[in-house]
This record gives structure tokens, C-alpha cells and sequence, in this order.
């Protein structure tokens, strides 16, 4: 059903073409997890201010400042045009993002208040807050989680405080002329507009006080690895990841914030790296949480684990008792309309959960298929049930299974098989 107006946070949005926000995804908004006292993603967002308080500090004051406050509400601006992110780049499609309308959005990442933030005068500042990104379905994966973004910008004062005779800037960069490096390439190693030295001198800068947040949250023993990254808005970019439990698991990106960034921002004198790390991996892989959705509990048999404790005690979460899953099919024949690559699969788990709700732990594409003669195509997948603080019965879950059947009908005038 076409609906004009879209209310979200107590305010009014017209919707559009481009809307795809939905009753379920609103209802999270405001929860604030990272503020919630004795709350596992509070614990370890004070564990990382904590860290970058203590490491930095002029004159016994720190020399960050941290924002956890921001509307997570914003515009195509904020999260991707004042990133350098390009027009056409996948991030901004509407399989995966939650757009309120074409120009706003539930930001996909923290980083859509560093352009803002740069340009209200600030040097080195935390981003701390929910974000909202459309994907799969399973243990790791929800739509909403928590991020904390960070700059750390450096003055050549500050970045040679004892070679004053280094240069941040290349000689013939021209900072009243920033065309004339925009379209040039850049180094692998560096930004056509930085010197070596103050590129790599910043690279070891960032890459030591990662490490050392890491280590402060794991313990010295962590095994890491850098791994060579790609963001629009830094250059050279890197993702850290540690070993657990047999895996890498990637915790964090990082990099050069772009100079064109920092340059419309204001003076230009400056080279700054930028972080965003995902609390709910950090936290769920530090108390050992196996289930993201744990997060949303409210039941008192997960979050009096977490109360009362110092921040810094090893926390190891006990499951209170694990539920057993419930797994039913669903197979469907597709509209002619609609092709086994054409069906878009992400809009599927939004129907899936918002006629599910936090019961559905997993939806796995299990099987497509064309039919030789007829040339239809189908699709089946497996959805997997599971309560977190009680045993479903299989009638419970048959009737859910069958209301979901009911709106993919409704929605994509599928036939089930
Ligand atoms: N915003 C990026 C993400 O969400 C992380 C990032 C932040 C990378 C800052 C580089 C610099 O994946």
C-alpha cells in the first residue's frame, strides 16, 4: 500500500519512490545500546573512549571529543556526497541501505558526521552510534548495529615536532587549487597531495594506536593481520583483522582521510587518519556472545551477566539455555516477471523479519532452479526458527511460516510449490 508520509522519530518524512524503511526498522531507533548501562556494547564503548582518553591528553585534558548522540536520521549528502562516495557505487542502492526518501536516509555508517564535525572546527573526535545496513540474515548479521568512527588530525607543528624542516604537502600541490590533484592518480602508498614522510609517519601513527586498542580490549597475545582496503574516502585504506576461534574476523576500517575532505572542511594544513570499528563483532567476540540478536535482549538472564562489573573484568557469557531451532522450507514459483537473479533477496529478509520478527535467526537461499520445459523459475528457502528465551512449538512456527507465505504472495504474486 502506497503510503505519502513516513514518521520517524517523531518527525514527518514525505515518501517516495526511493522509501523502503520499515515498522520494524523504525522500532529500533532510539533503543541506544551503546548508552544502556550494563549493557555489553556499553562496556566495550567505554572500554575504547577509556583508550583513547588516556592516550591522548594535553595538559591532563583529553583531547578528544566524543559525540553518542547523533540522530542516526540524515541525508544522501552526510553518508555518501560529502565522502567522495561516486554516484553509482553499490553502497547507496536501495538493496542496501534503509532510505526514508531519495535524499534521506538511517546512515549506513558512523562516518556520515565526519564531514560536519570537520567542518564545525573539530581536530580528533569519536562518532559513537547505531547504523542500519540491509543484509543477510544469521548469527552475526542484523540490520541495525553499532559503530565507533574516529579522526585524528595532525598539524606539521605537531606531526614533526622535531623536524621542522619536513613538509605534510607535496611542493607543487597547490592548496588554492584542489583541481589540480583531483583527477591525478595516486600513489599506492600515499595521496598525490602528501609527502611520503608525513603519509607514512601518519600510517605508523594510526596503525600503532589500533594495535594498541586491540591489545588493551584482548589482551597482548592477539594475533592480527592488516589486510589492503578500498574506501572512497581514504587513501591508503587498511582493514585490521584478529584471529578467533579459528578465523580472521575483520574488526575494523581505516585510513588517510582524503584531502579533499579535509580541505572543504576548513583550513588546510592538516593530515588526519579515520577508524570506524563495529562494537557488536568486538563484543560479541570479547564475552564470547554467539547470537547478534542476544544484544536486543531484555531479559534479565542475559543482561545481569553484564551488571555491576568493572569494565575491565573478562566477562565470559553463559548461554541461560539454548532453545532448540526450527527449520521449515519454503518453495515458490516466481511471477513471470521476476527471474531467480532478478529476485531481490534482501527485500525477501525484510518481509521475512517484519512478518517474523527477532524469531527468525536464519534464512538460507537453499535451491535455484529453471524448469526445463516450462522455463519457470523457483526459488526455495530454508527459514530458521529459534526463540531465545523459550521452545517454540512446531504449530507455532507452522502458523508463522504460513503468514509469511501469505505476503510474499501478496507482495510478489509468487505461487507456492
Ligand atoms: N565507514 C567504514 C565502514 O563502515 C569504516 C571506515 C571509517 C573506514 C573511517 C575508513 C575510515 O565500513
Amino acid at each position: 500500500k502506497p503510503v505519502t508520509t513516513v514518521l520517524v522519530n517523531e518527525k514527518e518524512y514525505q515518501s517516495d519512490d526511493y522509501t523502503n524503511i520499515t515498522p520494524k526498522i523504525i522500532s529500533y531507533l532510539g533503543r541506544n545500546l551503546h548508552l544502556q548501562k550494563n549493557h555489553p556494547l556499553s562496556i566495550v564503548r567505554q572500554r575504547i573512549v577509556n583508550y583513547f582518553y588516556s592516550s591522548f591528553t594535553q595538559r591532563g585534558n583529553p583531547a578528544f571529543s566524543v559525540y553518542d548522540n547523533l540522530t542516526p536520521v540524515v541525508t544522501t549528502k552526510q553518508n555518501f556526497d560529502d565522502l567522495l562516495i561516486p554516484l553509482d557505487h553499490p553502497s547507496r542502492a536501495k538493496s542496501d541501505c534503509y532510505y526514508i526518501n531519495r535524499g534521506t536516509l538511517l546512515r549506513g555508517h558512523m562516518t556520515a558526521h565526519q564531514s560536519e564535525l570537520l567542518k564545525s572546527g573539530l581536530d580528533n573526535f569519536l562518532m559513537i552510534g547505531d547504523v542500519y545496513r540491509r543484509d543477510e540474515i544469521d548469527a552475526t548479521h542484523f540490520p541495525v548495529f553499532h559503530q565507533v568512527d574516529a579522526v585524528r588530525s595532525q598539524r606539521k607543528d605537531e606531526l614533526f615536532r622535531d623536524k621542522q624542516d619536513l613538509h605534510i604537502f607535496e611542493p607543487n600541490f597547490d592548496p588554492n587549487n584542489p583541481q589540480a590533484f583531483t583527477n591525478s592518480i595516486d600513489d599506492p602508498m600515499k595521496q598525490r597531495c602528501h609527502t611520503l614522510e608525513a603519509s607514512k609517519l601518519m600510517e605508523t601513527q594510526l596503525k600503532t594506536h589500533l594495535i594498541g586498542l586491540v591489545k588493551s580490549l584482548f589482551g597482548e597475545g592477539i594475533k592480527f593481520r592488516w589486510v589492503e582496503a578500498y574506501f572512497p574516502f581514504t587513501h591508503p585504506s587498511w582493514e585490521l583483522e584478529i584471529y578467533y576461534e579459528y578465523n580472521w574476523l575483520e574488526v575494523l576500517g581505516c585510513g588517510i582521510v582524503r584531502n579533499e575532505i579535509l580541505a572543504s572542511a576548513g583550513p588546510n594544513n592538516s593530515i588526519a587518519y579515520a577508524f570506524g570499528l563495529g562494537l557488536e563483532r568486538l563484543a560479541m567476540a570479547l564475552y564470547k556472545i554467539p547470537d547478534i540478536r542476544l544484544m536486543w535482549s531484555t531479559d534479565s538472564g542475559f543482561l545481569t551477566q553484564f551488571e555491576n562489573v568493572d569494565i575491565n573484568t573478562k566477562i565470559r557469557y553463559k548461554p541461560v539455555s539454548s532453545f532448540p531451532q526450527c527449520t521449515n522450507d519454503m518453495s515458490f514459483w516466481l511471477p513471470p516477471n521476476l527471474t531467480v537473479d532478478t529476485f531481490m533477496s534482501n527485500d525477501f529478509y525484510d518481509l521475512v523479519r517484519d512478518v517474523g520478527g527477532d524469531i527468525i535467526e536464519q534464512v538460507k537461499l537453499k535451491d535455484k532452479f529453471v524448469h526445463p520445459k516450462s522455463k519457470k523459475h523457483s526459488l526455495c528457502y530454508s527459514i530458521v526458527y529459534r526463540h531465545l528465551e523459550r521452545t517454540l512449538t512446531q504449530a507455532e512456527v507452522n502458523q508463522v511460516h504460513k503468514e509469511i507465505e501469505k505476503a510474499i504472495i501478496a507482495n510478489y504474486g509468487v505461487v507456492i510449490r
